[in-house]
């Protein structure tokens, strides 16, 4: 029987996703590697295991009940129960632009997959969550999701033009803030980090950060103590405001 703890990563076939997935299982938990594509989730979770740590992919396309559905199905019958589940899987959906241009199907294919996907993943995994002792579910969140960051002519921040990605995860710190009052009672924390702009296919090559510096706050979030707050946004510098 496996006593390890089971983290479920969403899109953690490349990026940040990969680094929170190396990151748990350096902490020795046995990581479900969430991968749409199921041949790049085998090697990334090949890379993982050669690494040392416990890692097996799991197919998992969020914006697919079907998918999500045998996702869940698989976890039960192998696990029985889920103790981490980070929401990671996101896009910037091609054709992302300001609010006067975005095409509406564009628009809609970012909440499909950052807001509707993540919500039906949580969904579908929360009975196992709930039958773990002290379940931790972690959304990666953004600093474009951030009222008071985008609203700030002077950050940067106001300056990113993608309503798309902004709007819906902005929507999905919501999901996190309502989730974390929903299951307040039950000892399941919930909340959101913010890795910072990372290099990856996202957030650019050149971006500051490593995936690996972004990963940190997700991996704290998801091994907090049973003390410790929930339905925040967090970033390696501290809690953020929404
Ligand atoms: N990089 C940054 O600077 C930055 C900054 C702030 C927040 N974030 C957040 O951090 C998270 C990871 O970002 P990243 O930079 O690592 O992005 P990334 O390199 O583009 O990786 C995104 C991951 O999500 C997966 N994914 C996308 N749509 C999916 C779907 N429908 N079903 C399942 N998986 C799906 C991708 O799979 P495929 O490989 O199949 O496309 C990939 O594994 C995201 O939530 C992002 O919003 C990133």
């Amino acid at each position: 029987m496996n006593t390890n703890k089971i983290a479920l990563v969403t899109g953690a076939n490349k990026g940040i996703g990969k680094e929170i997935a190396r990151q748990l299982g350096a902490l020795g938990f046995t990581v479900l590697v969430g991968s749409r594509d199921a041949e790049r989730g085998a090697v990334a979770a090949k890379e993982l295991v050669a690494e040392g740590h416990d890692a097996v992919v799991l197919p998992l396309e969020v914006t697919s009940a079907e998918s999500v559905a045998a996702a869940a199905a698989t976890v039960e019958a192998a696990y029985g129960r889920l103790d981490v589940l980070v929401n990671n899987a996101a896009i910037i959906p091609a054709g992302d632009g300001p609010v006067s241009e975005v095409a509406s199907d564009v628009l809609r294919s970012a909440f499909e997959t950052n807001v509707i996907g993540l919500v039906a993943v949580t969904r579908a995994f929360l009975p196992l969550l709930r039958k773990a002792p002290a379940a931790r579910v972690v959304n990666l969140s953004t600093s474009l999701a951030s009222f008071a960051q985008v609203g700030d002519p002077d950050s940067r921040m106001s300056t990113v033009t993608t309503l798309g990605y902004n709007s819906s995860k902005a929507a999905a710190n919501m999901v996190t803030v309502m989730l974390a009052n929903e299951l307040r009672d039950t000892g399941i924390l919930v909340n959101a980090a913010d890795p910072g702009n990372c290099a990856t296919d996202m957030g650019g090559w050149n971006a500051p950060r490593t995936p690996a510096e972004g990963a940190a706050v997700a991996v704290t979030l998801a091994t907090l103590d049973k003390n410790d707050p929930t339905g925040h946004v967090y970033a390696e510098e501290g809690r953020l405001p929404w």
